[in-house]
């Protein structure tokens, strides 16, 4: 079964995993991700690689704290396994020879933008990195992009780091400033997304943006990732999860993103009022 080989907190409630899945981390493409369930009557999430060691054997995983089953990969330990991890899954990035590409991160959409980057810059384009966050505590992986990136710009929220203000306001001064941008990557909160789209479209910059709709099954045949792009209707697991942000229905993602709140809210209720930690076990 798949072992955690290592865990590290990157910032509050923001937990990398290293976990032992040789042959996924000899396939995997950048853009691909996989169906994590921790334990065997758990539930599977979908999580992007955020890189793979071909030779290890192993992926990496970073994962925000939400909700059920995040909590219980939290509190599992180095050297406990996972029930399984499905994958590689979804369509890879297309990465062509373009030019200068514009990376922006926000939040936890960071981890899933990291191996993109990577992708381009050793596909032989520029690659500018943009990342945000709330505050400095919050910002994750700016060295593993910094290693990337001919040009690192940092936004937070409250100016605790970088400069103050979003990372939209950022692309929209490089464009101002005249730089030639042939493609850019947003990936972050829906509305981060969504915002960025819209600094882009008056320039005709092709925008790939990553869509993190609920997802169940993840192989295109229980419908529950479906988005809206383009006026079409696509599964976001096996049509992408990346998509052109010019047409894409962001308000629609939003409103299916929130449909099991309540169930959601339940769940982690639950595992919270069940959940032993393995300190109290070990007493
Ligand atoms: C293709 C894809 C790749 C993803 N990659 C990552 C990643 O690398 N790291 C990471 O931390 N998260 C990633 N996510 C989001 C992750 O799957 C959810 O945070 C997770 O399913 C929450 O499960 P939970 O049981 O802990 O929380 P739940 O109780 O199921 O949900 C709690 C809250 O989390 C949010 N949420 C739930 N499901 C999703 C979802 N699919 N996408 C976004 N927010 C959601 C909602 O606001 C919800 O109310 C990805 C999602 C997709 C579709
Ligand atoms: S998750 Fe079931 S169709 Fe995409």
């Amino acid at each position: 079964m798949p072992k955690i080989l290592e865990k590290k907190t990157l910032a509050p409630k923001v937990t990398k995993y290293v976990v032992e899945v040789p042959k996924i981390a000899k396939k995997r493409k950048a853009g691909q991700f996989v169906l994590v369930c921790p334990s065997p009557d758990g539930e599977r999430i979908p999580l992007t690689i955020a890189d793979a060691d071909a030779e290890r054997g192993s992926i990496t995983l970073v994962v925000q704290e939400v909700g059920k089953t995040t909590a219980e990969m939290a509190a599992m330990s180095v050297g406990d396994e996972f029930k399984d991890v499905v994958g590689p899954l979804g369509t890879p990035t297309h990465i062509g020879k373009v030019g200068t590409v514009v990376c922006v991160g926000g939040g936890i959409g960071i981890a899933p933008l990291h191996p993109i980057a990577q992708a381009f810059k050793a596909a032989g384009n520029e690659v500018i990195c943009i990342l945000g966050a709330r505050n400095d505590e919050m910002l994750i992986m700016e060295e593993e992009m910094s290693a990337i990136a001919s040009e690192l710009i940092i936004c937070t929220d409250d100016g605790s780091k970088g400069r103050k203000g979003f990372v939209s306001q950022a692309l929209q001064e490089l464009i101002d400033a005249g730089r030639e941008i042939a493609e850019c990557v947003a990936i972050g909160p829906a509305i981060m997304m969504k915002v960025v789209c819209e600094v882009t479209r008056p320039y005709e910059i092709k925008t790939l943006v990553s869509l993190n709709p609920i997802m169940v099954d993840g192989t295109g045949m229980c419908g529950g990732c479906r988005v809206e792009v383009g006026g079409e209707s696509k599964f976001a697991c096996v049509d992408g999860p990346e998509f052109d942000g010019h047409l894409v229905n962001f308000d629609l993602l939003v409103r299916r993103q929130a449909m099991y709140k309540q169930q959601e809210r339940e769940a982690l209720d639950r595992f919270q009022k069940s959940h032993v930690c393995n300190l109290e076990k070990a007493k």
